[in-house]
């Protein structure tokens, strides 16, 4: 059922305030990391240089002009902490010298003084842009992301890209009454396996009036149906007009107010977290009609334990308690989910914890992914990387439990009657090509000029996919 997202391909870019562009030509950052005291130092100082290699960073021998300085640091003596100062003082008259040329030093400390005294750091030497005790030192890439977006300047990574995982679905001209509409990129939840937030950089979302402006373009075209589009797009909060100026609108907001536009008789959004499943998105569900009964909300884990190691920020509970709400408002909704298997620390107790959490929702369709070690992400460098044969058996059990899950639902659709929207040829002569309201694709015996148009349509069978239907009024 969900063929055509799962072969998403590269977005668009869509417009950013200047102050967010890359610094013309600014690729290939240099890094420089001292590293104070015991083996133990030596050996995360090349951890954390192989960390940053993919946010562009490669070592230099000097400290002068490097883009970033790493002082990885021991507590064993007082000495040695006095020592560490020194150097920021020594460190800072560089930092200067570069800003005066319009480069950019950060600092980082790292390792255990910077345990020991964090904040007395940060306080006692401003020159000092981020803190990291020796036990996070993976989170390094997120937070000179974050330092990196708070200074507006844009990270040049190397990640490569991957379709299955990091990109939305094309945006192009509409093709059929079916279309994409971009209203946010980018990321700021960090997610421990995903490149993301490094390549797409700050969550950012579109003002409105640029966006009815674009989603009555497409209604004049003949669009019936629209999904928005956005990493994140349920954090939307775009600047939008209102009766005294200009506030932020939610994503609820938004779709409420795109629901007006005549033509448009159907809204999607995609894709959301869990945490930004807001009650007036919510509500929103169970009183714009134009809202499709469709929730595509990526769960990944079914196992607390594993979704704090990804950095999810939601838990199990209150995952089913939003979709509780979710079904509450829209009882028919279809739900979907994004999971991973294999992720580093996974037991088969955790992955059983994913089944059980499956039986307990009932999805209409899911996408499920073997953990792919993503260079450069801090899951790559976490204890306890699962055996791909493993992973491997566990994909193969979570997608026949799914796809169980699937046909259960479209089978239920038999004798239904509902809106098909349709919007191409079929595969064989004589037949058209429709969506459900609940995303699915249904075959229906009919003429061709019905396409783009949204008629009544009975279910008669369903295929492995796809639901087989007949009209019941055709214009
Ligand atoms: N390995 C496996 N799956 C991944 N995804 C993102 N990054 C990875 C990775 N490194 C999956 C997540 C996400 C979807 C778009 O891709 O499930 O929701
Ligand atoms: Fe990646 Fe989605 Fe997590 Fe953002 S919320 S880091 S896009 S998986």
């Amino acid at each position: 059922m969900h063929e055509e997202a799962a072969t998403s391909l590269q977005s668009q870019q869509i417009d950013r305030p200047t102050s967010a562009r890359a610094p013309d030509g600014k690729t290939g950052k240099t890094l420089f990391i001292q590293t104070y005291g015991c083996q133990m130092n030596v050996y995360d100082s090349e951890r954390m240089a192989d960390v940053l290699r993919p946010l562009g960073y490669s070592p230099v021998d000097k400290p002068d002009n490097a883009n970033l300085v790493v002082l990885n640091t021991c507590h064993i003596r007082e000495k040695a902490t006095e020592k560490v100062y020194s150097e920021i003082g020594r460190l800072k008259a560089h930092k200067d010298l570069m800003a005066q040329n319009g480069a950019k030093m950060t600092i980082a400390i790292a390792g255990c003084v910077a345990q020991a005294e964090g904040e007395e750091i940060m306080r006692r030497a401003p020159a000092v842009d981020l803190v990291v005790g020796p036990q996070a030192y993976h989170k390094l890439p997120e937070l000179i992301a974050r330092a990196a977006r708070a200074s507006g300047e844009r990270l040049e990574t190397s990640f490569e890209a991957d379709e299955k995982f990091d990109a939305l679905p094309t945006l192009r001209a509409p093709d059929g009454p079916s279309a994409f509409l971009s209203v946010q990129e980018g990321c700021d939840k960090f997610c421990t396996f995903c490149v993301v937030p490094y390549t797409r950089g700050a969550e950012y979302s579109r003002p409105v009036d640029p966006i009815i402006l674009e989603a009555r373009g497409l209604a004049q075209q003949g669009v019936r149906e629209i999904t928005l589009l956005g990493q994140n797009v349920n954090a939307y909060h775009g600047q939008g007009p209102t009766l005294s100026g200009s506030e932020t609108w939610s994503l609820a907001q938004l779709v409420r107010h795109l629901a007006k536009i005549g033509g448009i008789e159907r809204i999607r959004y995609t894709t959301s977290h869990p945490c930004d499943m807001s009650d007036d998105l919510i509500e929103a569900h169970g009183e714009v009609k134009e809202l499709m009964p469709y929730l595509h909300l990526p769960v990944q884990s079914g196992s607390n334990k594993i979704l704090k190691a990804m950095n999810r920020k939601h838990s199990v509970e209150s995952y089913l308690d939003t979709i509780a709400k979710v079904r509450q408002a829209r009882p028919d909704i279809a739900l979907a989910s994004d999971f991973i298997v294999g992720f580093p620390g996974e037991t088969e107790q955790d992955f059983e914890d994913t089944m059980e959490l499956v039986r307990a929702v009932g999805y209409a369709g899911a996408y499920s992914f073997k953990y792919s070690k993503r260079p450069g992400t801090p899951a790559s460098e976490m204890y306890g990387q699962v055996a791909s044969e493993v992973a491997d058996d566990r994909l193969q059990r979570l997608q026949a439990l799914i796809l169980e899950q699937q046909r259960a639902f479209n089978a239920a659709k038999i004798g239904e009657t509902f809106d098909v929207l349709f919007t191409g040829k079929g595969r064989n002569e004589g037949q058209i090509l429709g969506r459900s309201p609940w995303l699915q694709s249904v075959h229906v015996a009919g003429p061709e000029h019905l396409i783009g148009q949204i008629q009544s349509v009975r279910i008669i069978g369903t295929m492995p996919n796809s639901l087989t239907g007949e009209l019941v009024t055709a214009s």
